[in-house]
């Protein structure tokens, strides 16, 4: 092996698993209170248990060491007896070394969990609700007319607690947003929360974490983390009803959508469509992703979910509504116009 080849094992595996420290879904990269707290008791349990790990190879490779100089015909070995006071203190100092390990882990342990369940003042209140294979958020206001559903987004103010409150509307869920924090479960029938606050602007990645069927895999959503003004825009834009539409193929694709099966699952605030078995639409193009994660929210993408969801997501709730080509070009143009 030529002398680069060999820098080049050696260098690879090794910027490559640094890179992996930085990044929209990874815990490595705190950006949240949570996450930072999390991060401080990895790091905690690496160094104690990579210094117990490197003492015990240590140790055995210095038994073994002993026993090749000391061959097995010659004197027995016995490696010292209970009255030997080196074995003593060896062995007094080893169990307090374990002792102050599992200790220092212990109370590390103890005082992030306290940190992780407490809510910070006047949190921002967001019930989540995961779906076979989707997330519905709801930001819930002072007054009904501040309150608001979206999907498979959430949107949070820089510095702001927020308590997030979650639940599940089939079967066992998990949200995961590692940059922010950690797992918590989904349950159906109970209310779990979940605090968050977040410490830097960015986008992040969620991803459910706990197996839920099928599509499992394709359950996550965009976190965006924005400075204050920029989060109390988005938020009253999405207050807003949908605007109408402007041309004739976009309100003959409003009239398909009302008339054909999209109404009895799916809401547009403004309009007569008030489904809620599927993501509320009012500002669906908005969003940077569709289907959970599936797609990308471009014309394409949208037009070729509409036509077949079964074929890209099998087993999704949404089924193969029959459209003709003209229909299926108009209401994506409709869909467009939900911004
Ligand atoms: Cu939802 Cu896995």
């Amino acid at each position: 092996m030529t002398r680069r080849r060999g820098t080049a094992l050696i260098l690879v595996p090794l910027g490559l698993s640094l890179s992996a420290c930085r990044g929209v879904q990874t815990m490595l990269d705190p950006a949240a209170d949570q996450a930072r707290d999390i991060d401080v008791i990895w790091r905690v349990m690496l160094v104690v248990c990579g210094v117990m790990y490197v003492l015990v190879l240590g140790f055995l490779a210095w038994a073994l060491w002993r026993a090749r100089r000391k061959p097995l015909d010659d004197a027995p070995l016995t490696g010292g007896t209970a009255a030997d006071p080196g074995l003593t203190r060896g062995l007094t100092g080893w169990i307090a070394l374990i002792v102050a390990g599992l200790v220092l882990l212990t109370t590390v342990s103890f005082l992030v969990d306290r940190s992780l369940a407490e809510v910070g003042p006047d949190p921002l209140k967001i019930k989540v609700t995961a779906h076979q294979w989707w997330w519905q958020v709801d930001y819930q206001g002072q007054a009904p007319s501040e309150t608001f559903t979206t999907a498979n987004e959430l949107h949070l103010p820089l510095g702001r607690p927020a308590i997030v409150e979650l639940q599940a509307g089939d079967v066992i869920h998990s949200f995961w947003v590692p940059n922010l924090s950690g797992k918590t479960d989904l349950i159906p029938g109970r209310t779990n929360y979940l605090p968050l606050t977040p410490r830097r602007v960015g986008v992040f990645r969620g991803q459910c974490a706990e197996f839920c069927g099928f599509q499992h895999a394709q359950m996550a959503f965009d976190v965006y983390v924005d400075p204050p003004d920029t989060f109390e825009a988005w938020r009253k834009h999405q207050i807003a009803s949908a605007s109408d539409p402007a041309n004739f193929e976009e309100t003959a694709g409003k009239q398909v959508f009302i008339s054909k099966a999209c109404v009895m699952c799916h809401r547009i605030q403004g309009t007569d469509a008030g489904g809620t078995v599927g993501p509320d639409l009012t500002h669906l193009k908005s969003r940077a992703h569709i289907a959970a994660g599936t797609l990308l929210n471009t014309r394409g993408d949208l037009q070729a979910w509409v036509a077949d969801p079964q074929g890209i997501k099998p087993g999704t709730a949404m089924p193969r509504v029959g459209l003709t080509s003209d229909e299926l070009n108009a209401v994506t143009a409709y869909l467009e116009t939900l911004k």
